[in-house]
């Protein structure tokens, strides 16, 4: 595979503006001087339309929004558990990439609850559990949440549909859900607290997913039957009139279900992480790549049959998605989602019932992949260069893969992750090819991917304004999360 030899025609074609038109220059001339890296990749660029900027047309929240700052408090609130051990922040945390940093997370009934990333275990064997990792999937970063336009989760169970709204886990596949709210973001803030094991717990095992909302508003709110109501909840109810600006407002009209999940998602949608050198150089600045880089880049973007390893079949456009469904095999290891016999995830075949969409799993997007692993649906790779290789040959990848580099303990069904993961690679819909390749591409596409890194996300200071400072008005409740070990 090598870029430069085999792309010369096609790309000085793309440079210089239609081979068709431009009889005046050949381009096969061999007086004409080679294209740069530069050029190549501006042609490039241009062929698939990007700016550098996912974010264009969205209307977004900045931080300090007195919304976004509402959702913030209640991101790093356990008193939206069941049991308040757990907030959307253990999984999902700024200073660990948006996530966890955890193969597969644990919610509820964790030793320490309060302590995230690697060493973070389940204490209870009680509710079938066996001490391992109790949530099925890698918990995806919320970085750029709003870069999505049609699907939230690995196997896109919610859903934007063209003239109906939006689908939630609630509706029916192809049925929108009326109380979805405004946006995906939003929409997705209402499941994690229905989830047992990653929030709801299992003493409210008898209420629906209306049942737990409510009761999680009127704990917040003190109002209803007063059961589980927070001892302090002034504290809520100044901050929902601070932010909604209605100072006179009842908790009842102010703390539902929807307040809190419009807030929820206003913070994670002011997540936006996208200043890297890659969009310096997409807009101009070609010192922003290294070499190397540039060398992966032109691999990312080039296709197979013209030299390149075709990464961007898939992860296309300024966020690196297609927001599609494939199978590419990722090895899969847990506790399942109780597919096959038991121990398999499906993936998007679980939502649509479709053979073609069998082990398919939604493309992630790209920004920022330095800073989110482990990757893979599983969180099977805790290397890039790990996942990388996977992509080049998965069949390889797949028989030699180490389960040695996962960084919990307890993690269930690695007895049948070769047989799991085999029927994968076997099934008609396997979607990558197996090529042959040198170390040199390998950390050249490595290069490439952590130039997608806004480096504000590797930098406390510079996340601090999406981390609840545990001096502003703590909650008095004790349920605000102070992480340990971070
Ligand atoms: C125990 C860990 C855990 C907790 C707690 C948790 N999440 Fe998640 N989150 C996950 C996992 C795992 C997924 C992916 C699930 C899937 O796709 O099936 C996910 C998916 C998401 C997504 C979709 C991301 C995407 O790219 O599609 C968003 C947004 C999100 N969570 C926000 C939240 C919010 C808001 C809360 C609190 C209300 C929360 N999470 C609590 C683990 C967690
Ligand atoms: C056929 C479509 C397709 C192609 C081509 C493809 N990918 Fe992927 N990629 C995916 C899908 C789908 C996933 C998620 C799979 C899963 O979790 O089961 C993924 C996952 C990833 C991840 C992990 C991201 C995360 O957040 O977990 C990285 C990194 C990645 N791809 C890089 C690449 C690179 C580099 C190339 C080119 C060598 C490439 N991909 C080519 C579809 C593709």
């Amino acid at each position: 595979m090598d870029v430069n030899n085999k792309l010369y025609p096609l790309l000085l074609c793309a440079i210089i503006a239609g081979c068709n038109g431009g009889k005046d220059t050949d381009p096969k001339d061999p007086k004409d001087p080679p294209p740069t890296k530069d050029e190549q990749l501006s042609a490039l660029i241009k062929q698939n339309g990007l700016t550098g900027n996912p974010m264009t047309g969205k209307t977004l929240p900045d931080i300090n929004d007195p919304i976004a700052a509402l959702g913030k408090r209640l991101f790093f609130s356990k008193s939206l558990s069941g049991n308040r051990d757990t907030a959307c922040v253990t999984c999902h945390h700024p200073q660990l990439g948006g996530g966890d940093n955890l193969s597969l997370p644990i919610g509820v009934d964790a030793v320490v609850s309060d302590l995230l990333g690697p060493g973070r275990a389940h204490d209870s064997k009680a509710h079938g559990y066996d001490g391992g990792p109790t949530v099925p999937r890698n918990a995806p970063t919320t970085f750029n949440i709003a870069a999505w336009n049609t699907f939230l989760f690995h196997d896109g169970r919610l859903e934007r549909l063209q003239d109906d709204g939006i689908r939630t886990p609630d509706t029916p596949f192809n049925q929108g859900d009326p109380l979805a709210g405004s946006n995906l973001t939003h929409a997705q803030a209402r499941f994690p607290v229905t989830s047992p094991e990653e929030m709801k717990g299992f003493a409210h095992e008898d209420k629906d997913n209306t049942q737990i909302r409510q009761f999680l508003s009127e704990r917040l709110g003190g109002y209803g039957s007063g059961v589980g109501v927070l001892p302090n909840t002034a504290y809520w109810l100044d901050h929902f009139r601070t932010a909604f600006n209605q100072p006179a407002a009842s908790a009842e009209a102010l703390i539902t279900e929807q307040n809190i999940s419009f807030a929820i998602g206003e913070y994670q949608r002011s997540q936006v992480f996208t200043a890297s050198p890659w969009q310096q150089y997409v807009q101009g600045n070609n010192a922003a790549l290294s070499t190397s880089a540039k060398r992966g880049a032109l691999l990312f973007f080039t296709s197979e049959k013209e030299g390149g390893v075709g990464c961007s079949a898939c992860h296309s456009g300024d966020s690196f998605t297609d927001e599609g469904f494939h199978n590419i095999a990722i090895p899969q290891f847990g506790r399942g989602k109780g597919d096959g016999d038991g121990s398999e995830d499906f993936g998007r075949f679980r939502e649509t019932g479709d053979d073609a969409d069998k082990f398919a799993f939604r493309t992630p997007g790209l920004l920022n992949v330095e800073v989110t692993g482990p990757w893979g649906h599983s969180g099977a790779y805790t290397t890039l260069e790990g996942i990388v290789r996977h992509h080049l040959q998965p069949y390889d990848a797949v028989s030699n893969y180490n389960s040695g580099q996962l960084s919990q303990a307890g993690v269930q069904n690695l007895d049948k992750l070769q047989s799991n993961t085999q029927a994968a690679l076997n099934h008609s819909n396997f979607a990558l090819p197996n090529l042959n390749y040198t170390e040199q591409e390998v950390t050249d596409l490595v290069n490439f991917l952590k130039a997608l890194t806004d480096t504000c996300t590797k930098d406390a200071t510079c996340l601090a304004p999406w981390i609840l400072d545990e001096t502003d008005d703590p909650d008095p409740n004790g349920d605000q999360l102070s992480p340990l070990g971070l």
